[in-house]
């Protein structure tokens, strides 16, 4: 399999004119945590969604495990680094947990998807979260499942910024639940290759893989709308590429003393 630091050593490259200016997910995100509450976002990459926290007087913690996303975030977000208002770190949570604990944790735009084991990735979360603590993970629902006729045909897109013009040809395809997809980016006649691979978690399996982990309250929203969360959703009733998921670290248990 395609280690996802090996993809996004490339795609940091192209990753801002390609995503940066994605903002229909920003408010939700806001809308599900308050600004007591310890921040992390898991995968934060260029840091598209901590800029947005740290523009609404946030403070907030980003982690990723590609350094060449971190290299560009940290570059756009100095000053607030400076102000103390974010903390970046290179952390795997597919290795261990980390050393500090938060109330908060948003895996956002299909980070989760390049994780290839949910099992320990998640364990390491929990065990990095306070009691009582939320994790919002946003799920990549392929788009090949969407429209079976884009399977392995090349789509052209023109990137284009105040200062590049890039032109994409990407292509995907699906194997089981593991979507293949193949982005050649073309600037300045130079051309670059990203491969990348994401692995199509269902609702049921993500409900398993959170409640093994430990988390409860396990419910889900088919659009980023805070007041849509359902308790259950069926594969089928996904019509768009994505799916939010929520969940709760159980606070302290009473225990009733008897004399
Ligand atoms: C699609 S980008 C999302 C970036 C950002 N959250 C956004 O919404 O624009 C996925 C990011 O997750 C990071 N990533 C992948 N696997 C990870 C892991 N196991 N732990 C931490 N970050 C990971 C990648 O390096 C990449 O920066």
């Amino acid at each position: 399999m395609i280690n996802s630091s090996e993809t996004f050593k490339t795609y940091s490259k192209y990753y801002n004119i390609y995503i940066g200016t994605k903002t229909k997910d920003l408010e939700f995100y806001k809308s599900l945590t308050e600004k007591n509450r310890k921040i992390v976002e898991i995968g934060c990459g260029t840091g598209r969604i901590l800029k947005f926290f740290l523009k609404n007087d946030y403070h907030i913690t980003g982690i990723d495990i590609s350094h060449e996303m971190l290299e560009l975030c940290k570059i756009d977000l100095v000053n607030f680094i400076s102000s103390g208002k974010l903390l970046l770190f290179n952390h795997d949570f597919s290795v261990s947990s980390f050393n500090e604990l938060f109330d908060t944790a948003l895996i956002t735009f299909f980070t989760f998807n390049y994780v290839k084991n949910p099992v320990s990735f998640l364990k390491n979360v929990y065990d990095s979260l306070n009691n009582k603590a939320i994790i919002i993970i946003d799920l990549y629902y392929p788009h090949v499942f969407l429209n079976k006729e884009i399977e392995d045909k090349w789509l052209i897109k023109e990137l284009k910024d105040n200062q590049r013009i890039i032109t994409l040809k990407e292509k995907r395809r699906m194997e089981n639940n593991i979507e293949h997809r193949i982005q050649i980016f073309s600037e300045d006649n130079v051309e670059e290759t990203v491969r990348s691979e994401r692995i199509y978690y269902s609702p049921h399996e993500i409900k398993k893989y959170l409640s093994n982990a430990g988390f409860i309250n396990i419910r889900y929203s088919l659009t980023h709308n805070k007041d849509n969360f359902v308790d259950n959703i069926e594969e089928i009733d996904i019509k768009v590429g994505n799916y939010v998921v929520t969940a709760e670290k159980p606070g302290c248990v009473q225990v009733e003393l008897k004399e």
